[in-house]
């Protein structure tokens, strides 16, 4: 038989998915499954964008682009870090990609040597360490702390540089955590001298305080970014790196060899998203922030609530540890019982082990009613 290659064989899957497939399977036996394990939007994507997808394919642009993407989208992507962060980008610094996930990987590809070490918080978001072993690199975790609402502390990311750092990849707001990163903790990561990677996915999807683009602190960054969350986009596969500009030739390189270029009918839709869809995305976002609010209230009533309020994505980490140390074991067993979905801690590091991530990405109906059952669960247990 021929061997399957070890970078193959090792890389870690997504427990989340496991979750996932055996709800799909509950559900083909007829029993009603409540979702608050994925971290996708519930809601359709705007018109507007649908659209100007549906105009696209009419125009018949429906071949390769350049690979850097279609200069109208990267010149849209300038303007909206201009308008939102002002801050100036050019269009030749930007990437159109197939999505962040494939961003992350261009990214992680054109910095990161085998051997070389990228600083992560723990927990984080799965497929960070995923990658980065997959390219041969060394994931350097650092853990963050529930008591400090999950922030970074910027003195022991100092203490955890060595000789073969390269990077600290930073994600505000966070999955699985929701935590938004405190301006001034930007600034000090900023000022560590290191390259910083910002995954800045869930942008826009921020309550009541406002995020920063690590743009505004320093150029010596790498921002990865994408429609899936905000916009609702999830099947679109369309995002964007912004990158210093010696970077560009390597990661367009790396695009031409992997994915020659973003899907086309996708970039004109998410030309749409960035200059149309401002009301739409804060309809969604006003209706995630009450549904943010009912969630934790009723999680403070079970006992289950956050220590500190999280601000932003769709996520509350929940701290389960008074009720088993064992989160796979926990979720399907909330699953299996109380036929709610909800994810295990383990998925996101070790250091989330024996917490569950909630996602909000659901109705205010859904919400309470998968709350209500796991409440039972766990009183009759
Ligand atoms: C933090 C984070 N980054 C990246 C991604 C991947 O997003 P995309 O759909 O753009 O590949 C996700 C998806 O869940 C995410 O949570």
């Amino acid at each position: 038989m021929i061997p399957i290659t070890e970078r193959a064989h090792n890389i870690r899957p997504f427990l989340v998915m496991d979750v996932l497939e055996r709800a799909h399977d509950l559900e083909k036996e007829g029993r009603h499954i409540i979702h608050l394990e994925v971290g996708e939007p519930d809601f359709p994507t705007p018109q507007c964008i649908q659209e100007a997808a549906i105009q696209a394919i009419h125009r018949e642009q429906t071949h390769y682009t350049h690979s850097l993407g279609l200069i109208e989208l990267r010149q849209a992507v300038c303007g909206h870090y201009l308008n939102k962060y002002g801050v100036r980008v050019e269009p030749d610094q930007v990437i159109v990609t197939s999505g962040t996930s494939p961003g992350l990987l261009m990214v992680f590809s054109s910095l990161l040597e085998t051997g070389d070490e990228i600083i992560l918080s723990n927990p984080h978001y799965p497929c960070y360490p995923n990658i980065a072993a997959f390219l041969g690199a060394v994931p350097a975790f650092l853990n963050v702390h529930e008591e400090d609402g999950f922030q970074f502390r910027p003195e022991e990311i100092q203490n955890r540089i060595t000789s073969r750092t390269k990077a600290v990849l930073i994600n505000s707001p966070s999955n699985p955590t929701g935590t938004l990163l405190a301006r001034e903790l930007m600034e000090r990561i900023a000022g560590l001298g290191i390259p910083v990677i910002s995954d800045e996915i869930y942008h826009g999807l921020v309550y009541g305080e406002k995020e920063h683009s690590i743009l505004e602190f320093t150029d010596n960054a790498f921002v990865l970014n994408g429609f899936s969350k905000l916009y609702a986009m999830t099947g679109w596969r369309i995002g964007y790196i912004i990158s210093p500009k010696r970077f560009v030739r390597p990661l367009q390189k790396i695009q031409q060899n992997f994915f020659i270029s973003a899907g086309s009918i996708s970039q004109w839709a998410g030309v749409a998203a960035l200059t149309r869809a401002g009301k739409d995305v804060e309809q969604m976002r006003k209706m995630y922030d009450q549904r943010r609010k009912c969630m934790i209230r009723r999680l403070r009533e079970m006992d289950l609530g956050p220590a500190i309020e999280p601000k932003g994505a769709f996520y509350i980490l929940v701290n389960a540890r008074h009720i088993s140390s064992d989160s796979y074991n926990l979720a399907f067993q909330i699953l299996e019982k109380a036929g709610v979905g909800v994810t295990p801690g383990i998925d996101f590091g070790q250091n989330a082990e024996g917490y569950l991530r909630f996602s909000y990405a659901n109705s205010i109906e859904n919400i309470m009613l998968g709350l209500d059952r796991i409440k039972a669960f766990l009183e009759n247990r």
